[in-house]
């Protein structure tokens, strides 16, 4: 698959170390929610980011700063820039929710808003429970009030919303909902818990995972799940809710650079 070459329309801060690129396509990609795209800055380095939106050509990501090509992306490309993106991979959410509950942890929650977006408008009814450190780190809170109809927020320090994390509001709301599907994207330790939990209750429930992705395309072996060889990049992102509590790996490890099978990051 080859790349294209996006002008960067428009950059917003969303959070501190968060911002959010929209990029001018010049074919659209016809992505899904829970997709992801590799964003390439040419003799630094290329990246997956999920699709946080697209509409009319105009997709939308959400970069937290992490390392050398995240922190590259929030210094040095600006509106007007140009960055290369590969892409829709992977396979998505399935989008057949009657009434769905999203539970997002960080920026964990870009990919459940194009999902919310996208449920909302099949007619689906959506709840969010959103989770993040602080009310500073908190965001996409009111573009998912545009298209939910209840949105919970959890901070751990309690300085706006729940005191607490995603899953402490999770599991109050959960219970007595009357959800059919949960989906959940953020970190493994909480989608493990969101997973087990929904599983338990005989709810149908996706999680988006995370990995080193290298090829993208399910050839490198970068990204594989233990023991079914599961990968990440092109069997996923987005598995449901059995085949990842049938994994060894799911909340315990991941694969390093050299693919190396260690325990997962904090
Ligand atoms: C399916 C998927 C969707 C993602 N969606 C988002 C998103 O919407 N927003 C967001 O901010 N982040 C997202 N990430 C995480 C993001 O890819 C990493 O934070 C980013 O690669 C870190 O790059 P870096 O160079 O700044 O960090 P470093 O730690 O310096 O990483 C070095 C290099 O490792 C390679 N690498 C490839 N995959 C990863 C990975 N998953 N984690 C770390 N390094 C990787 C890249 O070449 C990267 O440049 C997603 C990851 C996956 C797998
Ligand atoms: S990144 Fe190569 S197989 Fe998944």
């Amino acid at each position: 698959m080859g790349y294209t070459r996006a002008r960067v329309a428009e950059v917003l801060d969303l959070a501190p170390s968060v911002k959010m690129y929209i990029l001018e396509l010049s074919r659209p990609f016809g992505s899904q929610p829970g997709q992801y795209v590799m964003v390439w800055l040419p003799g630094v380095g290329e990246f997956p980011v999920s699709v946080a939106g697209e509409k009319g050509g105009a997709l939308r990501l959400v970069v937290a700063r992490k390392g050398r090509a995240t922190g590259y992306m929030h210094e040095r490309v600006a509106e007007g820039g140009y960055v290369f993106v590969r892409g829709p991979l992977g396979r998505g959410f399935r989008l057949d929710a009657r009434k769905a509950l999203l539970v997002g942890g960080g920026y964990g929650a870009a990919p459940l808003l194009y999902l919310a977006e996208r449920l909302s408008g099949a007619g689906a009814t959506v709840h969010a429970v959103l989770g993040f450190r602080s009310r500073e780190h908190a965001l996409l809170v009111e573009d998912f009030r545009r298209v939910a109809g209840e949105v919970w927020v959890a901070t751990e320090d309690g300085s706006e919303g729940f005191k607490g994390t995603a899953v402490d509001l999770f599991e109050r709301v959960f219970p007595g909902g009357g959800y059919d599907a949960v989906y959940t994207c953020g970190k493994e330790l909480m989608m493990e818990k969101v997973v087990r939990r929904a599983v338990e209750a005989g709810v149908r429930v996706q999680a988006s995972l995370e990995r080193i992705i290298k090829c993208g395309v399910g050839v490198c072996g970068a990204c594989a799940l233990e023991p079914l060889g599961l990968r990440v990049c092109s069997d996923g992102p987005v598995f449901d809710g059995e085949t990842l509590l049938s994994l060894e790996d799911f909340g315990r490890y991941w694969r390093d650079h050299s693919g190396r099978r260690v325990p997962l990051p904090p």
